[in-house]
């Protein structure tokens, strides 16, 4: 009878001891789980959890089984928890063949902090201010080179703004021979990185053999090239100590015993800012501009505010845009052992996934989910747990201030310089792009 009993309190997730293995979820093959996952993971993630709760399983291809977590509280302990449990590193593998052995992304633990460590100092908040005339700048050149009256897609000049921020914040390269060669190199190993063609292989192949393929070669060996140039030339420029670009920052960077960054892992920090940083901050600037433009009375308002020089309304408006159109909608922890979540026993190597799209979109935690309503975040700030577009925890975006400030900067340059409009009324849908989620038509605009 007790034995009885004590199952059924289990099984409920009540019992004195967590069930072993995974909670549920979708029955479907693992193939047709990841062909959903791929086109319509918005759908698959409210469904499972309409289904299931807020903790459920799914079968991605090769990444094996996902825990998605839907509560701020399991949130919690999964960016509080143990780095040498919860592995974040191991689950961008994926990234290894183009970004390296040394990035940041794909390092785990020891290694990971280390190369953490030697990231921060060039992006702490107030560093930000430096950046903050050289970034308007940009963005005020190229929003004044877009033509008017006609129907106009955001999302590609979006990338060409951001790009340039990144060869001038990152790189450090403002004008010269070297900007163009160096600017078409970056672009061109940015579409390695959300490529099918090349994603495609990677995924089937595995990261290992990749780098095998000629042509996958070619590419990334154009782009350390001029890298490796830059760095060399860099290192003897008599400024080094004054420049604020990130790559000087890293050329005087010391690890703990000393030593200096190697040409390797400067290579590999650099192009991994530049992937995690590129196509992120430009997603998430469209998805601000195709939300404000359908909402008339808060793009009003918000000129109105970047005219009298005030922040709030601005800043609000970045955080309810990256709450209701998060560009990654999960991040993944690789579990090294078995772990205790939400009344189960979670086997080693399933991966525990916050799933950021979810937690967004509790109406619980955010009243009426659905509306793009930057007031929300006036008087409240963002929770630590309930507000996660840059992830959390010692695995929290490193560029999470920097993204913030451009998008800061760009969206004030563009308020003030331009009427925006939408091309067409209906809102964009989420579309999938390799890993972001970016509006179905680019963010498609007329300008005034
Ligand atoms: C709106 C723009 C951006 C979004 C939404 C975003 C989002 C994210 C997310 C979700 C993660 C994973 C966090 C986790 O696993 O807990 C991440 C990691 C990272 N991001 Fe961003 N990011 C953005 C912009 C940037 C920028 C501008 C940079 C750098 C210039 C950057 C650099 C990084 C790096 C280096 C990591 C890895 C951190 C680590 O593993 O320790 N990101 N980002």
């Amino acid at each position: 009878m007790e034995a009885a009993a004590k199952a059924v309190a289990s099984v409920n997730g009540h019992g004195p001891g967590p069930i072993k293995g995974l909670p549920p979820g979708p029955r479907m093959p693992r193939a047709l789980q990841t062909a959903i996952w791929s086109r319509q993971a918005q759908w698959f993630l409210e469904q499972s959890r309409a289904r299931f709760g807020r903790m459920f399983s799914i079968k991605i291809a090769y990444e094996g089984d996902w825990v998605v977590l839907a509560d701020p509280e399991l949130v919690k302990q999964v960016f509080t928890g143990d780095p040498r449990v919860f592995h974040a590193g191991e689950g961008n593998q994926i990234l290894r063949p183009v970004l390296g052995d040394n990035s940041v992304l794909v390092l785990d633990e020891k290694k990971h902090i280390a190369q953490r460590k030697l990231l921060l100092p060039p992006f702490h908040g107030e560093r930000m201010q430096a950046y903050g005339e050289k970034m308007a700048e940009i963005a005020a050149r190229e929003i004044e080179s877009w033509p008017t009256g006609v129907p106009y897609k955001l999302r590609p000049r979006m990338q060409a703004i951001t790009l340039e921020i990144v060869l001038e914040t990152v790189f450090g390269v403002h004008g010269g021979e070297r900007m163009g060669p160096l600017r078409d190199a970056l672009r061109d190993f940015l579409d390695l990185t959300t490529d099918p063609k090349v994603l495609l292989p990677v995924l089937t192949i595995g990261p290992d053999r990749i780098n095998r393929i000629p042509a996958f070669r070619r590419r990334v060996e154009a782009v350390d090239k001029l890298i490796a140039e830059e760095m060399a030339e860099r290192r003897r420029a008599e400024d080094l100590a004054e420049r604020e670009d990130v790559l000087s920052m890293l050329l005087l960077a010391r690890h703990e015993d000393g030593s200096p960054m190697s040409d390797a892992e400067i290579r590999d920090e650099l192009l991994t800012l530049l992937v995690a940083g590129h196509e992120t901050t430009a997603t998430a600037l469209s998805w601000a501009m195709e939300r404000l433009i359908r909402h008339p009375e808060k793009l009003e308002r918000l000129r109105a505010e970047v005219e009298d020089g005030a922040e709030e309304y601005l800043t609000a408006t970045i955080q309810e845009t990256l709450r209701l159109r998060p560009v990654i909608v999960v991040v993944l922890r690789k579990l090294t052992e078995p772990v205790e979540l939400g009344g189960y026993e979670l086997p080693a190597g399933a991966s525990a996934v916050p799933c950021i799209h979810l937690i967004h979109r509790d109406p619980h935690i955010y009243p009426e989910p659905e509306r793009f309503v930057p007031e929300r975040f006036l008087d409240n700030p963002p929770g630590t747990y309930t507000w996660i577009p840059f992830g959390g925890g010692i695995r929290r975006c490193l560029g999470a201030a920097f993204a913030q400030f451009e998008m800061a900067v760009v969206l004030r340059e563009l308020v003030r310089r331009r009427d925006v409009q939408p091309a067409d009324p209906a809102p964009e849908r989420p579309f999938r792009r390799a890993i972001t989620e970016t509006p179905r038509h680019d963010a498609e605009v007329v300008l005034h």
